[in-house]
């Protein structure tokens, strides 16, 4: 994801970038910030952004995780072929910082979350090499095929189950709390999970 660009400055909240909103109705809810880049018209997509700029100030919120969707996540690399996912590969181990980024490395790193209740993302080993995250977790439902589970399993990536068709996200966010301690996330997404992350919500503005 990040890669390249000018050294960030040290890591600080930014003032005013993101919204807040907090779930009604779900015990144990994680804080839930989502922030996007947008153009002047109110583009999330479709205009040239700033990469670098967007993952360097949103490093700065050092939330327990970021909510990540899965087209989002085909930016890590291609798909794996046939014969590499078949290996199995040994659990995950955090990555190394590149030089220049260390700043924006924060202990405990963030665990990154993907929804894929269709089992699309088969591209695990480029995310493992990423230095922001710490665990893994890949959000599916009842409908993920038990085959993308298996692979999960050998790409010694977590999975979570919450939903039947869809992920449950008003279940799935509380159960990251309960497993994994997660008490704020980030967003890294576009428009249909930040919508359906958010109703209902409360607005209580920029920070
Ligand atoms: N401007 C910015 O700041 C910014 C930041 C990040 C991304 N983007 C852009 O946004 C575009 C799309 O982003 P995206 O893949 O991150 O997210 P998205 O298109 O908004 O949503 C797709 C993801 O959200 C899940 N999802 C969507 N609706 C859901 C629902 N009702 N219930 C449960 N899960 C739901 C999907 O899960 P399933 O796979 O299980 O269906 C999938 O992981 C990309 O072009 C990306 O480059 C822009």
């Amino acid at each position: 994801m990040l890669v390249g660009g000018s050294t960030p400055r040290a890591p600080r909240r930014p003032r005013s970038v993101g919204g807040r909103c907090d779930h009604a109705g779900m015990s144990e809810r994680p804080h839930l910030t989502i922030y996007n880049e947008i153009s002047l018209d109110g583009k999330i997509t479709g205009f040239d952004g700033d990469g670098v700029r967007y993952y360097a100030r949103g490093f700065r919120w050092h939330s327990d995780a970021i909510l990540m969707g899965s087209t989002t996540a085909t930016a890590f690399g291609p798909n794996e072929s046939d014969d590499e996912q078949r290996r199995e590969l040994p659990a995950r181990e955090l990555v190394g910082l590149p030089p220049g980024f260390e700043d924006l490395v924060y202990e405990p790193r963030p665990v990154l979350v993907v929804p894929d209740s269709g089992g699309r993302l088969r591209n695990w080993t480029h995310a493992r090499s990423q230095p922001w995250y710490g665990r893994i977790v890949v959000l599916v439902s009842e409908r993920t095929p038990t085959e993308y589970l298996d692979h999960l399993d050998r790409r010694g990536i977590e999975h979570l189950t919450a939903g039947e068709e869809r992920v449950d996200l008003r279940r799935a966010l509380p159960d990251l709390g309960r497993r994994y301690a997660v008490r704020s996330i980030r967003t890294d997404a576009g428009g249909a999970l930040n919508g359906a992350c958010s109703p209902p919500v409360w607005w209580t503005g920029s920070r």
